[in-house]
């Protein structure tokens, strides 16, 4: 069994050594300190705090109305009770729409809710705002695919790359993302063969959601592997307290089966 209490601070150069030996790497989002707590001391890699929290602790429809104030409390709760792990916070719906603005709203996700590196929902039109960050040596992982932010531009949750022509616009974007200086993709609810030539036209690592198993990293929202979600959970995603006692235990089971590559089988992928 994956035992994390050896592990060490993972930084971004502990990412990419994971990936260069084809090391799996496990993330999940958190966003309280008892929870981070826990996922730290489970040797999680990467924590999370993402602007899912608007849906699954806010309670909205959406990610829309989360607010730059509300990340910043999350980051500095979660961020009080990690030692290990990698902290990764989201950018908002409109915190970043031109650099100067996305560069304040960074170093307060920085400065004052103790982030590791930002992430920002980007396409190519967000190249600038990349660049823009990146020349001031803040981590950016560019959040590409479905993007949850743009759900009413992009007319609902819709799997993305499907057709050649999508697949081929993802495929430069990632190139485009990478060039102007981003540290992390991450890929959401893209098909399994698109996300692996995504994969495979960048060097940058990529964690994915929905993406299939052909990504470095792997990511889903700490509530649904806890079943407490309500509703229905996302194809790509699985109940790891089914057969499970603790809370912990369902948290090393599925950071085993990211580093055994269990996790994602076909029947959590998208063609
Ligand atoms: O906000 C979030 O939790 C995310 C993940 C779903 C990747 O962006």
């Amino acid at each position: 069994m994956y035992n994390g209490k050896d592990q060490k601070t993972i930084t971004l150069s502990t990412i990419r050594e994971l990936k260069s030996r084809g090391e799996k790497i496990a993330c999940l989002t958190a966003y309280d300190s008892t929870f981070a707590y826990q996922l730290d001391q489970a040797g999680i890699e990467i924590i999370l705090v993402g602007d899912s929290l608007g849906m699954v602790v806010q309670g909205h429809k959406t990610t829309i109305p989360v607010k730059v104030e509300d990340m910043v409390y999350h980051s500095r709760i979660v961020s009080s009770s990690i030692n290990h792990a990698f902290l990764i916070s989201d950018m908002p719906f409109m915190s970043f729409y031109n650099p100067d603005i996305a560069l304040e709203n960074a170093k307060k996700l920085m400065q004052d809710g103790g982030a590791h590196m930002i992430k920002l929902e980007g396409n190519k039109s967000q190249i600038n705002i990349i660049e823009k960050l990146a020349l001031s040596d803040i981590p950016v992982c560019a959040h590409i695919g479905l993007r949850p932010q743009s759900v009413n531009k992009m007319g609902g949750y819709k799997v993305q790359g499907k057709e050649n022509k999508e697949a081929e616009n993802l495929i430069n974007e990632a190139k485009r993302i990478e060039e102007s200086g981003a540290d992390i993709l991450l890929l959401e609810c893209v098909s399994s063969a698109t996300a692996k030539k995504v994969c495979e036209s960048v060097n940058i690592p990529i964690i994915g959601i929905g993406a299939g198993p052909d990504v470095d990293a792997q990511i889903l929202v700490l509530y649904d592997i806890l079943g407490i979600t309500p509703g229905k959970l996302p194809k790509f995603s699985k109940n790891y307290m089914n057969g499970q006692n603790t809370i912990q235990q369902a948290i090393v089971d599925y950071i085993e089966e990211v580093k055994t590559q269990k996790y994602p089988s076909e029947q959590h992928s998208f063609k």
